[in-house]
């Protein structure tokens, strides 16, 4: 690696506790900030005459508004690139494309298919490449849900307040109820370095890969006080004690030629009233969907109801893709 080479976010791993803390709080000053119609002096025209490339592979709603309205923000241009738009993956290798579009913009913001194109793009990249969705991550994804988090519970612990402290959300409990993918794994390797407890429901044949659930180990492990990590195959036995309950689609992108088989497989996994009432969840309990949201995994009930945490979730993917951009561009990955 050269002395030179970029720091990138391709996961939640990449980051410390203290570094994922200092990106959600970030996110969340930004947000006053901003909303109050001034603009923090570090970020005003932060990407002045600076253009950052969006290669997605796959559509998007969340990910693309909220990374060109955070490059918008910060006076730069966003440049969309989708598959039908560059020679990637048809006529040009991974390797040419990202020396080239490297030595022409200030950062790469990626969705891919397979993690590893993203790792290599980093890899060969001389600007800092963010993940905006690979099959195994979802970094600023999970910065939003740290953030919304946060912001719903305010007094979870006493440390919140002042800078540099944590988020105050030690002890808290995830459950997980739904497929393990991409957006649970960022999720849980953040909840293990922030003290934050996460119990995942799958259906038998559908629980978090050996392989990941190492990775998440190490995460908890590095962590000064981690957050615990278990699963089951028992929707009820998750939701135990919960104060958020998160699921997201069965059927990922480029999971749809399984669709038949995962909807019968996942039977019982509906997010609903009575499945936190049986479980014993909190009294208060939140629900947060990453979105977009199918009404097999949820019921309308608990997706439109006051304790539905989503639109919130999905407005904070702006403050947390402005906190991302701080970090890897504007201060170029040094987070402190
Ligand atoms: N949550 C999320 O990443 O949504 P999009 O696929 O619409 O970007
Ligand atoms: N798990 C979903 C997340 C979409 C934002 C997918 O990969 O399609």
């Amino acid at each position: 690696v050269s002395p030179f080479a970029p720091r990138h976010l391709l996961s939640i791993a990449d980051l410390t506790p203290s570094e994922l803390t200092t990106l959600v709080r970030n996110a969340y000053h930004h947000k006053a900030t901003i909303k109050s119609g001034s603009m923090p002096t570090n970020l005003l025209g932060a990407l002045t005459g600076k253009t950052v490339a969006m290669t997605f592979s796959k559509r998007s709603t969340r990910t693309r508004i909220s990374t060109e309205g955070a490059v918008v923000t910060m006076g730069g241009h966003p440049m969309f690139l989708g598959k039908d738009d560059i020679q990637l993956g048809v006529n040009e290798s991974l390797y040419d494309t990202s020396v080239v579009i490297s030595s022409m913009v200030s950062c790469i913001v990626a969705r891919v298919g397979p993690h590893s194109d993203v790792a290599d793009l980093a890899k060969h990249s001389t600007a800092p490449v963010i993940n905006a969705l690979s099959d195994l991550y979802h970094p600023l994804q999970t910065i939003a849900d740290f953030l919304t988090m946060h912001e719903a519970f305010p007094s979870t612990s006493s440390s919140q307040s002042h800078r540099g402290a944590g988020l105050g959300l030690e002890g808290l409990k995830i459950a997980w109820v739904g497929d393990a993918n991409n957006v649970l794994f960022d999720l849980a390797i953040g909840a293990a370095k922030l003290g934050v407890d996460v119990a995942v429901a799958t259906p038998e044949g559908y629980s978090i890969p050996r392989s990941m659930r190492e990775i998440i180990d190490a995460a908890a492990a590095s962590a000064p006080k981690a957050g615990r990590l278990t699963e089951t195959t028992v929707p009820e036995e998750a939701v135990e004690g919960a104060d958020v309950i998160v699921t997201d689609t069965w059927i990922s992108m480029g999971q749809e030629e399984e669709k038949a088989k995962r909807i019968k497989a996942f039977e019982g996994f509906q997010v609903t009233s009575e499945l936190a009432e049986r479980g014993g969840a909190k009294q208060g309990w939140k629900f947060m969907h990453c979105l977009p949201r199918h009404k097999e995994e949820v019921s309308d009930e608990v997706f439109y109801s006051p304790r539905s945490l989503v639109f919130k979730e999905a407005e904070n993917r702006l403050w947390a893709a402005i906190s991302a951009l701080e970090g890897f561009v504007v201060n170029k990955g040094k987070i402190e």
